[in-house]
């Protein structure tokens, strides 16, 4: 299948589900409101990797947090390619030194944007295509 529909009615802030699309592991969360605060803080010289990586907005989008998230007014909801963009590990959600997502197989930190913040990874985890079919549905793909 080359798009997937996810149910996240069950998905209250703080929790997250994983899906499989195209063979991969797509994260699906519903971030608290500390975790948007706290990438919506980080300023974009910060940044190792400053581009947005999110199919839906152009290529040369800076990677701010609402660029990152589902957008205006959804900026909870992140969706992104669960594989580190070092060697393509899967990183373990809510750990790291950003409270973000951590990558063990050679140490790289992302926060919680899914932003490259500290280790080898080059680039921030990649939003796939996706959209909202319903308040509480995404298409993938
Ligand atoms: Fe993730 Fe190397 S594959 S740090």
């Amino acid at each position: 299948l080359s798009s997937v529909e996810v149910d996240v009615a069950a998905l209250e802030p703080g929790m997250s589900l994983t899906v499989k699309w195209r063979g991969k592991p797509v994260f699906v969360r519903n971030r608290t409101p500390q975790e948007i605060e706290a990438a919506q803080a980080v300023k974009l010289e910060e940044l190792k990797d400053p581009l947005a990586r999110n199919a839906n907005i152009g290529s040369d989008a800076p990677a701010t947090d609402v660029d990152r998230s589902a957008g205006e007014g959804k900026e909870n909801w992140l969706v992104m390619v669960g594989v580190c963009t070092h060697l393509g590990c899967i990183p373990l959600g809510q750990q790291g030194d950003f409270g973000g997502w951590f990558c063990p197989c050679h140490g790289s930190h992302y926060d919680t944007a899914g932003r490259i913040r500290k280790g080898p990874a080059p680039e921030n985890m990649a939003v796939p295509t996706f959209e909202f079919i319903s308040d509480t549905k995404i298409r993938i793909g």
